[in-house]
């Protein structure tokens, strides 16, 4: 339904450029980048990484960009009404559904981990860790997540009132809109991260070698293994898959937040130069200041195979467990302070995703069934508390990396083939680079037509067809899953197609209502 009376914007240039700079760099690019780059061969992985950023990860920002100014225009702050608005088709809005899907998904397991990140920097500097083992500090992070017990947590709660304290910060700063609140967070959230990640690596690519006994294992050893090219390692399609994810999540492309986003800002303003400014910051911040962090400060303590190993553990090892094992040692003076800053530049990167991950949502009841922003937060909010019930009471049976799966990796692979066939094909590759350059500081360069026409929806096909024939049926049917898991993995199947089928039903009640596609 059209509402009447103003469509929030975005106050300043700036502050708009921090705020989606805020929804891409995020957890993965300080947590997940580091271990993805570890696991796929270290200077092997940065090649398709940086093909990827070139040929998936602008092009897509673009083309969201793009979508939502668009949708912008007729009052559209979710995917549903923009895909309704670029393709006169009854199925239009339904295929938009999935960027309400991807981030409420996301949004419900992801700001969980957040709260891991404010609870630690809490611990860090309350000196609650220190001169841990690895065996030790597994226990301190399990114990906290209430898998096991430890002297320090009997029981799970701390971590659920830090949850707890998470979402209400984030329904708090959605609550207070887009320019008051994300923008306002964005623009001292953004500049602290980076202070703080400017500090740290600071610190830490001045370590040198900590354990004289060890001469090998150094920060420099680290920094020669993430950037020494390995073309052996390009024959492999694994790392090719894993660099692609990777630039997926770190941008928050194929999610539903960038457009949502877009949406709010004025029809005839700048979209090529700030998507452009966007992803570059990302990038800055995930290789150049993420990659001087968890990679090189691990290598220095622990080695280059214990990195990979650790690595290789699982996602959260050389955040939770690997860093506070170093910030808790002798051999780095000051521990506490760099811990705090390490969580706490983690919270802030967090926490400006989290808020972009809520916010289609709220402008689809906003938008679509003119609920007004308090009961639109709400709603999300009772939604998105119900099913944190599950990701974490279950955390441990496999609940979390089930919805990573589905939507933080294969999902988002699907909305993007699907916006960029709609934009490009069926809405029109002309119209839509004429959208997109449209009160543009700068044109988008030519080459990138072609790119976005052809070789962005090829490489995508490429990847959906080769995960069809390499992981469907394994993954479908859980081969190699332990058996105790395997009802937990349905149950976190059935709570995703519980929200598409809610979603669903949604947009269908909207548009039977509404009026729709009013240009504002
Ligand atoms: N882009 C966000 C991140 O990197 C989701 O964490």
């Amino acid at each position: 339904m059209a509402q009447k009376g103003e469509r929030e914007q975005w106050g300043t240039k700036i502050g708009l450029i921090l705020a989606v700079a805020g929804n891409a760099v995020g957890l993965g690019n300080f947590l997940r980048f580091p271990v993805q780059a570890a696991s796929n061969g270290g200077g092997a992985f940065m090649i398709p990484y940086f093909i990827f950023f070139l040929l998936l990860g602008i092009p897509l920002m673009w083309i969201e960009w793009g979508i939502g100014r668009y949708g912008g225009k007729f009052r559209h702050g979710s995917t549903p009404g923009m895909f309704d608005v670029l393709w006169k088709n009854k199925l239009a809005k339904y295929f938009g559904t999935l960027g309400l899907f991807m981030s409420i998904t996301i949004l419900i397991y992801y700001t969980y981990i957040e709260s891991w990140t404010l609870g630690f920097s809490l611990f860090s500097i309350l000196g609650l860790y220190s001169n841990e083992t690895r065996e030790t500090m597994t226990n301190f992070l399990s114990s906290y997540q209430g898998i096991t017990e430890s002297e320090t947590f009997t029981s799970i709660w701390t971590a659920y009132l830090t949850m707890l304290i998470t979402f209400v910060l984030n329904f708090a700063i959605l609550y207070k809109g887009i320019s008051k609140g994300i923008e306002k967070l964005a623009k001292i959230a953004m500049p602290m991260l980076f202070i703080f990640a400017i500090i740290l690596a600071i610190r830490i690519i001045t370590l040198g070698t900590p354990d004289p006994a060890y001469p090998m294992n150094n920060v420099e050893s680290g920094f020669a293994f993430i950037w020494n090219p390995d073309f052996t390692a390009l024959g492999n399609p694994n790392i090719w898959l894993a660099a692609a994810g990777q630039i997926f999540f770190t941008l928050s492309v194929g999610m539903g937040t960038i457009h949502a986003y877009a949406s709010y800002v004025k029809p005839k303003e700048d979209i090529v130069l700030s998507g452009l400014a966007t992803a570059s910051t990302n990038e800055f911040t995930e290789v150049i200041l993420g990659g001087s962090i968890a990679i090189p400060v691990a290598v220095a303590f622990f080695g280059l195979t214990a990195t990979k190993e650790i690595a290789a553990g699982g996602a959260f090892n050389l955040g939770f467990v690997a860093m506070p094992i170093i910030f808790g040692s002798n051999a780095f003076p000051f521990g506490e302070i760099f811990g705090f800053m390490w969580f706490l530049l983690l919270f802030f990167a967090g926490i400006t995703s989290s808020v972009a991950m809520g916010q289609p949502v709220v402008a689809f009841l906003e938008d679509e069934f003119g609920m007004d922003r308090k009961k639109a937060v709400a709603t999300l909010a009772i939604g998105v508390l119900i099913a944190v019930q599950f990701v974490v009471f279950f955390l441990k049976f496999g609940f979390l990396d089930e919805m990573d799966y589905w939507a933080g990796t294969f999902g988002l692979v699907v909305f993007a083939l699907i916006e960029t066939i709609l934009f490009m094909w069926v809405f029109g590759a002309d119209k839509a680079w004429k959208e997109m350059n449209s009160g543009g500081d700068i044109q988008i360069p030519k080459f990138f037509y072609y790119v976005m026409k052809y070789v962005t929806p090829v490489i995508l096909m490429v990847i959906m067809i080769w995960w069809f024939i390499q992981s469907a049926v394994p993954t479908l049917f859980l081969y190699n899953v332990p058996e105790e898991k395997i009802p937990y993995i349905w149950s976190a199947r059935i709570l995703m197609i519980i929200i598409a089928l809610i979603l669903i039903w949604m947009v269908k009640k909207a548009w039977a209502n509404n009026k729709h596609n009013e240009v504002i």
